[in-house]
């Protein structure tokens, strides 16, 4: 273990993925980067480098924002983090006008964030796993104002260090779900493992090939191992009767504008209770149109020529998974009728979405401190801060995992930017003494959610 005794900052992030590297660059933009009269932060990614879903980076899939809302440009348009200067530094500007798209490939933005965070990346320990966060008990049993962190470094699985915060920046994204009762394996993936498993595999080996269900995940990987797979029957398990489509039209879109959060925080059961009934096809259980084109497009000539080896299976949910060796048999429950029927595949890719972020596990001890409205979720206030009891004073903020407070763009890029300014405005007003128990946001509302 290495011994940094006194290594104590006033923010430490939790993960370095797209929503802190944008925070990491909101600090050093308000020159608050460690320089003597700013904010010292740091950053554990457990992670040996950076990388932002790598295994989902499938060939010309493209984003589903604009560019715009890149890291930094809807907080500071002047921002040499922006995507623009990212195409600029890589002498690409023009050819990326002439493109006249808005959605880069995924490839692209990847590299973007990569270009990004290699200029922060003094303040990152990557390979570094953060496994608790406990409170300093000092002497006097005044309530805290510091957070224990404990580091544990990926290749040993030893405790590495344990810093001290007085902020906590929790960002540690999406987790993946699979199927009931069911465990990832060799020959069973989930969309998040995707890309590593498949290269494991001898691409001759895998005949039969199945994808359940009807996201854009799962849409990007029937297309793909189509594609790739030419030998191949591909089934798509689909619980809807065909894919839907991603509503990315501009009224609908304006749920993820910066002023969309407010609306939601503020607004009454009803208000957020609307944006979940008409929006929820924005994002979930969608597919974006030109995926689904491309899809059809390719069933439609394989029955021209009469060899289909794409089936589309309507209607249907897996039931149960069973496992011997190279087999794996997927029981579905099929259309309306709910017959039952058996499948047998070389692989099995589960692209069954992800929970929310969940940092109780993080929390440990703290979560008891930590506030909970009726359905058990965090109390939040509007600066992202978990509410807590008095005997709490450092900040816990979450980026992610706040849907139910601060609505759709929670765990998306839309509004990165924009959040992670105001985190640190937060981080900063609390640090000057504006505030200590409640954040300005929370107290223009007069409420806590
Ligand atoms: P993200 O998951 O990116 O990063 C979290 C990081 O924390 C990870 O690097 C992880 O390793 C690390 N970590 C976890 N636990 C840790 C611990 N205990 N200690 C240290 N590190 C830890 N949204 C959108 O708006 N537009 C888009 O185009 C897309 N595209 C897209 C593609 C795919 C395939 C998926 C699955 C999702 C998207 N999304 C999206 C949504 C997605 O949530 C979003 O793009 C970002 O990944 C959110 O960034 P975060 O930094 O919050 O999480
Ligand atoms: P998702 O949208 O949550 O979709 C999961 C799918 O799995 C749903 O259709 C669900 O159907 C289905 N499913 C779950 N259990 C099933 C079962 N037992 N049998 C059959 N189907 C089952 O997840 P996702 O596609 O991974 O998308 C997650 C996020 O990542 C979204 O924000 C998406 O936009 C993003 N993403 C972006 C890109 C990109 O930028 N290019 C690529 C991939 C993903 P039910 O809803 O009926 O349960």
């Amino acid at each position: 273990m290495i011994d940094r005794e006194n290594e104590t900052y006033d923010v430490v992030g939790i993960g370095f993925g797209p929503s802190n590297l944008a925070l990491a660059i909101a600090l050093q933009e308000r020159g608050l980067d460690g320089s003597e009269s700013g904010l010292s932060s740091h950053f554990f990614e457990r992670q040996h480098r950076f990388g932002w879903h790598r295994n989902m980076l499938l060939p010309s899939t493209t984003m589903q924002i604009s560019f715009l809302k890149d890291l930094v440009t809807f907080r500071n348009p002047t921002s040499r983090f922006s995507f623009i200067s990212f195409l600029h530094a890589s002498g690409r500007l023009p050819q990326f006008v002439n493109n006249q798209d808005f959605f880069p490939t995924r490839q692209e933005f990847h590299q973007y964030l990569e270009w990004a965070q290699s200029q922060v990346a003094g303040h990152v320990s990557y390979g570094s796993e953060v496994t608790s966060i406990q409170p300093v008990q000092d002497a006097t049993g005044e309530a805290p104002d510091r957070l224990r962190l404990t580091v544990v470094a990926g290749a040993t699985g030893q405790v590495d260090r344990v810093v001290e915060a007085r902020n906590v920046v929790i960002s540690t994204g999406l987790v993946p779900r699979m199927l009931d009762g069911v465990e990832s394996d060799e020959r069973v993936w989930h969309s998040s493992e995707f890309l590593h498993k498949f290269h494991c595999m001898d691409p001759a080996s895998l005949r039969r090939v199945a994808v359940v269900g009807a996201g854009q995940s799962a849409a990007e990987i029937t297309r793909f191992l189509y594609d790739q797979l030419p030998h191949a029957e591909v089934s798509a398990i689909i619980p809807s009767y065909g894919y839907s489509v991603a509503d990315d039209t501009p009224f609908a879109n304006q749920i993820f504008d910066p002023g969309a959060v407010d609306d939601y925080y503020f607004g009454s059961e009803q208000t957020r209770e609307a944006f979940w009934r008409y929006h929820r096809n924005t994002n979930y259980s969608v597919v974006d149109d030109e995926v689904i084109r491309d899809l059809y497009r390719r069933t439609y000539d394989d029955e021209v020529r009469g060899v289909q080896r794409l089936h589309f299976l309507n209607l249907t949910r897996v039931v149960d998974v069973k496992r011997a060796g190279p087999e794996t048999r997927v029981s579905l429950r099929v259309g309306p009728g709910g017959e039952t029927r058996e499948l047998e595949v070389d692989a099995l890719v589960c692209a069954t979405g992800y929970h929310s972020m969940e940092p109780t596990k993080l929390l440990r001890d703290l979560d008891q401190h930590c506030l909970r409205d009726e359905a058990g979720r965090f109390r939040m206030e509007r600066d992202y801060r978990i509410a807590t009891t008095p005997y709490l004073s450092s900040g816990i903020y979450l980026q992610g995992g706040t849907e139910h407070t601060h609505g759709l763009s929670s765990s998306l890029l839309s509004n990165i930017a924009v959040r992670s300014g105001e985190i640190t405005d937060s981080i900063v007003a609390r640090g000057a003494g504006l505030s200590t128990k409640r954040s300005m946001f929370a107290q223009a509302a007069g409420g806590i959610r």
